[in-house]
């Protein structure tokens, strides 16, 4: 285990075997539709590797796009403003699609809240959200995912993409940092 961390919350087997079963539902899911996967930078990319790799068969037509959602507020409050930063997908784009968003974790649920308001903008045949986690005890507004990986408790947690001040992102498994 990283020295910088107090646990391991969820184990690499824990992940591989939860994301696995995911990936099967959302082929099932998406196996007569088009799906556009829109992962949110930084933190889903990894899940979204090992997500759409066990998405089998490959729903037909299936693209991955990217997009970064930044709040606005200080410390680790939100002011509930959220931007789209950068995207690899124009307006154009989303028209006719079946959107799947790929979030690392709803947390306040602003920026799950913000996406879908903005993709639904943009006439998409659907839009639903799966993320890797959920802590539902930290809700500002009343958002939840369409699919969810794992909900925990209230702890800030790093690794499998997740940061703390841009580190950690790499560990293979979830922890929680030491206080
Ligand atoms: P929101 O509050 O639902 O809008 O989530 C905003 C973002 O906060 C997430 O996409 C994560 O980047 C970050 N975040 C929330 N909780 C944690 C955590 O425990 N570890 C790392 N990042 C977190
Ligand atoms: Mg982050």
């Amino acid at each position: 285990m990283h020295p910088d961390l107090s646990d391991i919350l969820l184990s690499e087997e824990e992940l591989s075997f939860r994301v696995t079963e995911l990936g099967r539902e959302l082929a099932k899911e998406y196996a007569d539709k088009e799906p556009l996967v829109v992962a949110t930078l930084k933190g889903s990319t990894i899940f979204m590797s090992d997500l759409v790799r066990c998405m089998q068969p490959v729903p037909p037509n299936m693209r991955l796009e990217f997009i970064r959602a930044s709040s606005y507020g200080s410390g680790t409050t939100t002011s509930g403003q959220v931007s789209i930063t950068m995207s690899t997908l124009s307006d154009d784009d989303i028209k006719g699609r079946h959107i799947l968003l790929v979030e690392d974790i709803v947390d306040s649920g602003l920026t799950g809240q913000a996406l879908t308001a903005y993709f639904q903008q943009h006439s998409p045949a659907s839009v639903k959200l799966v993320s890797l986690l959920s802590k539902p005890s930290r809700r500002e507004v009343p958002f939840e995912p369409d699919w969810l990986a794992f909900e925990i408790e209230d702890k800030f947690v790093v690794g499998y993409g997740l940061d703390y001040d841009q580190h950690y992102r790499s560990l293979p498994y979830i922890g929680v940092m030491k206080s």
